[in-house]
């Protein structure tokens, strides 16, 4: 007998890294379903709109907080606050994260490397560790963390956000060890070029360097990278979706990008 898709409506999920990009749309997709959403990042203005948006599209409810994963003392507070709403999580999604700067090794930034790795690997850890308790109260919590093709194959200029990528393949291939027998699932989403706030981002309001990155290409949306989030976490619950890798079709790698004139 086919088991049926698993429904959201009143599921509690949890998103980081939500006031932009994967993050923001990511909300709207899981709104839409009815989903009770719980959203953090540091720019609470931005976050606040998604809220209201998410609200209007269908969410059953919506509460945001102010969260720098990097912090443990903001991580700390937001989870205090979030379990004073609910005692349990159904779908937690690691999305927070960023790249900053694009140079080889011998001349790179150290706090690049530094703000990269806090954020994207012990963020990521951070969240995850308190997160389990929660997860572990649902009936099929789901944890989706996001990727990247860069943690798969390197490319020059990006040792870093790479290593940093490639980190979070592993953490996820641990958890989805871990928590074997526990009823949750672990998941990798790894987009290959989407555009989003993300290369403005890494290149610090450089809008010509960061047009640059999608000339003559057709990247990935961020609705593209939802809906697929949004997929994998409505899988019947004895299906998971271990690892997705979603590319352009431009893109056959990171440094094979094929673009019009
Ligand atoms: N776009 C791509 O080509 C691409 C491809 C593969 C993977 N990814 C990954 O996808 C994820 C989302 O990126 P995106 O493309 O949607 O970029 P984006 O539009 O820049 O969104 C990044 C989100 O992360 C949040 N964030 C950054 N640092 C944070 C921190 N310390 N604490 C809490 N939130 C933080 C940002 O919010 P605040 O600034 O408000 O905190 C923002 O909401 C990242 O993990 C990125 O590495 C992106």
């Amino acid at each position: 007998m086919q088991a049926s898709p698993r429904k959201l409506r009143n599921q509690c999920v949890l998103i980081t890294g939500a006031s932009s990009g994967f993050g923001a749309s990511t909300a709207m997709a899981f709104a839409r379903e009815g989903a009770k959403l719980f959203l953090g990042a540091r720019r609470s203005s931005k976050l606040h709109e998604v809220a209201d948006l998410a609200l209007e599209a269908g969410a059953a409810s919506v509460w945001s907080r102010n969260l720098d994963v990097r912090d443990p003392n903001s991580v700390e507070t937001f989870m205090s606050e979030l379990k004073s709403q609910t005692e349990t999580l159904d779908v937690l999604i690691n999305n927070a994260g960023l790249a900053l700067g694009l140079a080889p090794v011998e001349e790179d930034e150290e706090r690049y490397w530094i703000q990269m790795m806090e954020t994207n690997v012990i963020g990521l850890m951070r969240m995850t560790r308190d997160c389990i308790p929660l997860l572990k109260k649902s009936s099929a919590g789901t944890l989706i963390n996001i990727g990247s093709i860069a943690g798969r194959v390197a490319y020059e200029k990006g040792a870093a956000y790479c290593a940093s990528k490639a980190a979070e393949l592993q953490i996820t291939k641990a958890l989805r060890l871990e928590l074997n027998g526990t009823g949750i699932r672990v998941s990798t989403i790894d987009p290959g070029m989407a555009k989003t706030e993300f290369s403005m981002v890494r290149f610090e309001g450089d809008q010509q360097k960061s047009d640059d990155v999608y000339r003559g290409v057709y990247p990935l949306t961020a609705e593209d990278v939802a809906e697929t989030i949004l997929w994998v976490a409505q899988r019947p619950a004895h299906v998971c979706v271990d690892e997705l890798l979603l590319m352009p079709t431009d893109q056959a790698a990171p440094y094979k990008v094929h673009r019009r004139n």
